[in-house]
């Protein structure tokens, strides 16, 4: 199947672009047809304003499934997310503490080992913009997806400086990339688009999905060289675009009612991925899209991200069960590691460095780095400062740190990676 896409919108630069995430179909009062009941907040002084203020961008339940925080952290969570007159934001903060406190969550597990890590965050300047995926750029910059702000941004790690791209309105940017001109592709998984920043001049070209029935782009990997990037969608597809004719081309997975979701290349530039909604894990030829799917041993394993080593050897996470997999396509012997943090650890980004296996733990508090060594077997974590509020996608930069889209807290980061060796020389 093939969808040939014109170039139908070359966009300049939009300025102030409108925060659109109620019109993605997400139900601020926090009621979904069919799903759980809206949440009613308690009755108590602050009340009316929680509500008017706080269902502006998501629903309560956000707030009731929070892991609940004090006084002060119910302040630096909102700093985050909106700007509030010093009034206000004592009442809600107050509001919330007393009625939202610190709830037991899994606490993360530390574990020392061989290396260090220092790792910087910076607050990205639209809040609320749920950073979703992050970028190495090959000119040392930082990027990210500001999925609900319709946003591209890029930080200087050295100078700490910050810039902001508007995109179309209600593109929601998911995953990015970078071709070799230092173009940012992203995969608009909102509005059913490929898009291509230049960040010289700001312009903006879509390349939108037509085919019927297939939607929900999600996340790309590049292949420069051989001038095409790939793509997972929703709809139980893979996609794959021509960097220079835009031309797209879709497949559906030979399952139905599949999720592909992490998606990577091999060294032959073969593209593997992980289905979300299955025990399985897919690979496509590059070439024909066709695409043959591999089983996990598991019924119950859903992996959700994954990364390649240098040997071709598949790592995933698979995030409901909290463990680490290994699936080694020449043998097809698979092999899982329970997480440090236990079973509702969730384990999310994956990336590897030098054969080293990095990922981050979601569903403990706070949330973690975790290093594997797969000579030794041995697990070492690190708390994120901020709490992480979920790492989604990241990656290893040439230097071999780890630059982070840090989606609930609103933050960009930087895992700067050392050995304790290393570290005494200095
Ligand atoms: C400008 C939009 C916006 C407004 C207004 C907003 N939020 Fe959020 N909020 C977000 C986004 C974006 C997320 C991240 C959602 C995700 O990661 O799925 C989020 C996530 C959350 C979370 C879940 C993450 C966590 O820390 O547990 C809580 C709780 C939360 N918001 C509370 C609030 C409260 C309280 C208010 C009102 C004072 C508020 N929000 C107002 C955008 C907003």
């Amino acid at each position: 199947m093939r969808v040939r896409t014109a170039f139908l919108l070359t966009m300049a630069v939009l300025s102030g672009s409108v925060f659109a995430l109620t019109a993605s179909g997400q139900q601020p009062a926090g009621g979904r047809p069919g799903g759980p009941p809206p949440v009613q907040l308690p009755e108590g002084p602050g009340r009316q304003q929680v509500q008017a203020t706080c269902t502006r961008c998501h629903g309560l339940n956000l707030i009731a499934n929070s892991w609940g925080y004090t006084r002060d952290g119910w302040q630096d969570r909102i700093a985050t997310m909106v700007k509030l007159p010093a009034p206000d934001l004592e009442t809600i903060s107050s509001y919330l503490a007393t009625h939202y406190p610190i709830k037991d969550a899994p606490g993360a597990v530390l574990l020392s080992g061989p290396a260090t890590v220092s790792i910087k965050e910076w607050l990205a300047p639209t809040l609320g913009s749920r950073p979703h995926d992050s970028h190495a750029a090959a000119d040392g910059s930082i990027w990210w997806t500001g999925q609900y702000a319709s946003k591209l941004g890029r930080l200087d790690p050295k100078s700490g400086e910050i810039r902001e791209f508007d995109l179309p309105a209600n593109s929601q940017p998911h995953g990015l990339a970078e071709d070799p001109q230092g173009n940012i592709w992203y995969t608009g998984i909102q509005k059913g688009v490929i898009g291509r920043l230049d960040p010289r001049s700001g312009q903006v070209r879509e390349y939108p999905i037509m085919e019927p029935g297939v939607r929900g782009p999600h996340t790309p990997i590049m292949d420069g060289r051989r001038r095409r990037m790939f793509f997972t969608l929703q709809s139980g597809h893979v996609g794959r675009i021509n960097l220079d004719s835009g031309e797209i081309t879709i497949r559906k997975t030979p399952s139905d009612n599949t999720y592909p979701y992490g998606i990577r290349l091999n060294s032959q530039g073969v593209p593997w991925y992980v289905d979300f909604r299955g025990n399985r894990i897919g690979s496509v030829d590059p070439q024909t899209m066709d695409i043959k799917e591999h089983q996990l041993p598991n019924a119950d394993a859903r992996p959700r991200r994954l990364t390649i080593t240098a040997d071709d050897v598949i790592w995933y996470t698979d995030f409901p069960r909290g463990t680490l997999g290994r699936f080694d396509p020449k043998t097809g012997e698979t092999r899982e590691w329970p997480s440090p943090g236990g079973p509702q650890s969730e384990p999310y980004a994956i990336t590897s460095i030098r054969g080293i296996i990095w990922y981050s733990e979601s569903g403990v508090r706070p949330n973690t780095m975790v290093r594997f060594d797969p000579q030794t077997e041995k697990f070492q974590t690190f708390a994120i400062p901020s709490g992480g509020g979920v790492l989604r996608h990241f990656e290893a930069t040439a230097q071999g740190n780890i630059v982070t889209a840090n989606s609930g807290v609103n933050k960009i980061g930087l895992v700067e990676i050392g050995t304790l060796s290393a570290n005494r020389t200095n």
